[in-house]
Formats: C-alpha cells, sequence, structure tokens
C-alpha cells in the first residue's frame, strides 16, 4: 500500500502515512498555459492505494485534480483506491433548496465515484447521510470532536458547549461530553416590534462560564462571530470557537477577536494558521477498517 499526497494536504498525508505505515509518494502537479491541470503519480503502484486530498479553495481546481488523480493510480497498477478527502467542498448544498437548483454535493460525489474511486473517506461532511444517497462504494465520515473537545481540556472555567443552530447540537453534545461540560444550541429570535434578532441559548445559563461554539466550517466567520456577541452580551466568560473545517476567508479571523472570541482553534482538514487538531489518527482508523 501507498500513500498519495498532493499539494493540497501534504501535511496530512505525512501522518497518516507513517500511522498507517506506508510510503508516501508525492504527485507532480502542474498547470498547462492554458489552464488545464496535469499530474503525474510517479512510479508503478501495486495493492491498495491511499489519495489525500482535500477540497478546500480553490475547489473547483483541486476537484479536477482529484479525479485526475484517481484515474493516474488506477493507470499506475493500484488494485483500490481509497480517496481521503478530509474537507469534501460544495456540501451544504445537499438538497434543491429552491426550484433549478442542482444537489452539488451529488454530483460531487457520484464523480469521485466514476473516476475509479473504490471507497470515500471524509471528514465532519456536512450530512453524512448525503453520502449513503449517493454513493454506492464503501464510505465512512470521520467526526473529530473528541479531537477538538481534548485541546480545551481543563482549559475553560465552568463550561458550556454550544452549537450555533440545532443542526450542527450533536457536535456540541459530544464535545460536552469530553469536557463533562452542559450543551445547548442557538436559538434566533426576532423581535416583532424592532425587528431585531437576537441569538440565545435555549436552556442553558451562561452567566460567568466559559462558552466553547463549535461548528462543522467556519467560512466567513460570520455564525460564530455573531453567536460571541450574543453569548458576551449575556454575561459569559472567556467565549472559545473550534470548528473541523477552517477555511478562514473574508478575513474570518479578524471577525472572529473583534467579536470577543478568545482562541479559535480547528483541525487539519483545511491548512489553516489555527489547524492545531490532527484529523490523523481517527482518518488512519477508518483507512484501515475499509481496507480490512
Ligand atoms: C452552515 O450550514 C455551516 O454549518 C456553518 O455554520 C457555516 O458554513 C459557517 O459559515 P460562516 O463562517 O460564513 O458564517
Amino acid at each position: 500500500m501507498a500513500v498519495i499526497a498532493t499539494s493540497s494536504s501534504l501535511g496530512l498525508a505525512a501522518k497518516l502515512s507513517r500511522l498507517l505505515s506506508k510510503e508516501l509518494l508525492v504527485a507532480e502537479e502542474k498547470v498547462f498555459p492554458d489552464g488545464e491541470k496535469y499530474l503525474r503519480i510517479p512510479g508503478r503502484l501495486e495493492g491498495d492505494v491511499v489519495i489525500i486530498h482535500s477540497l478546500h479553495p480553490p475547489q473547483d481546481e483541486r476537484f479536477m485534480q482529484l479525479l485526475l488523480a484517481v484515474d493516474a493510480a488506477k493507470g499506475a497498477g493500484a488494485s483500490r483506491v481509497v480517496v481521503v478527502a478530509p474537507y469534501f467542498a460544495y456540501a451544504r448544498q445537499d438538497k434543491r433548496f429552491l426550484e433549478g437548483e442542482p444537489v452539488s454535493v451529488g454530483v460531487l460525489l457520484r464523480a469521485v465515484e466514476a473516476a475509479g474511486a473504490d471507497a470515500l473517506v471524509v471528514v465532519d461532511v456536512h450530512k453524512p447521510s448525503s453520502l449513503d444517497e449517493w454513493l454506492r462504494i464503501p464510505h465512512r465520515n470521520v467526526l473529530p470532536i473528541k479531537e477538538l473537545a481534548s485541546y480545551f481540556q481543563g482549559r475553560l472555567r465552568d463550561p458550556v458547549v454550544l452549537a450555533p443552530d440545532r443542526g450542527a447540537l450533536h457536535r456540541a453534545q459530544l464535545a460536552a461530553q469530553v469536557l463533562g461540560a452542559e450543551f445547548d444550541y442557538l436559538e434566533k429570535s426576532r423581535d416583532r416590534v424592532t425587528g431585531e434578532v437576537k441569538v440565545v441559548p435555549r436552556s442553558v445559563n451562561v452567566s460567568g462560564r466559559d462558552v466553547l461554539l463549535i461548528d462543522d466550517i467556519i467560512s466567513t466567520g460570520g455564525t460564530l462571530a455573531a453567536a460571541a456577541r450574543e453569548i458576551l452580551a449575556l454575561g459569559a466568560g472567556r467565549v472559545y470557537a473550534a470548528c473541523t473545517h477552517a477555511l478562514l476567508v473574508s478575513g474570518a479571523l479578524d471577525k472572529l477577536y473583534a467579536a470577543g472570541v478568545e482562541e479559535v482553534v480547528a483541525t487539519d482538514t483545511v491548512p489553516s494558521p489555527v489547524s492545531r487538531v490532527s484529523v490523523a489518527e481517527p482518518v488512519a482508523e477508518a483507512v484501515r477498517e475499509l481496507l480490512s
């Protein structure tokens, strides 16, 4: 077995190759003058191959590289190709919200399978049931919440873990188990007279307590910055933000720190200045399971 790295996930691929005790091969990549992508996996492959390639921005380019890498691995002799796409892009468009829209996540998942992938591992994909819905190949969704929560162990005073909405509550619950903390989700309410929108914890009192806000993605930082402001206005102690995928576009970190967030921590599914927690161990476990 070999682990194949592309430029999108070099650090994580190196950790994974050590954990799986497999050779690390780095794909050659270039762009033709007209913008088309070129990729080559050096050497002859045999047996099972794991391709590590996260789909963070520029997503479209990286997605094209992933399809090329899968075909290249198969063509170079791999018998099975396990794709590890730690951040799986386009996953938030998981249904036709408006008539005429695509189900983008389905388009990408089917394309990965059609390119020749034999199994897929993703990390904290926006809606895990999308994988069952669109894939026929074996797949795993790794949820790195224990790893993220462990980072904060012993650092928080009388902690509360909050999800920014009901859909993210399972993450807050898992993190709270690790930290021995209370958990809740934030509810949006609108003042019927003034029209003012407020985000408040549904039932837990945050006054004087440290709060860990946890979500799958920080993109612009708008969701967690708004949550942090409201929580601090309710008298919370220190507010921390954790996420799996730190896309950090449009000055997200500045926005969060300006809103009063003490520290932002993410995993290494997307390389970023706050990627302090590695998903390598649980991803290696998922790969072993799929190949056993
Ligand atoms: C939304 O469905 C996701 O779970 C995140 O809450 C969202 O992507 C965060 O985006 P932003 O950081 O731009 O508010």
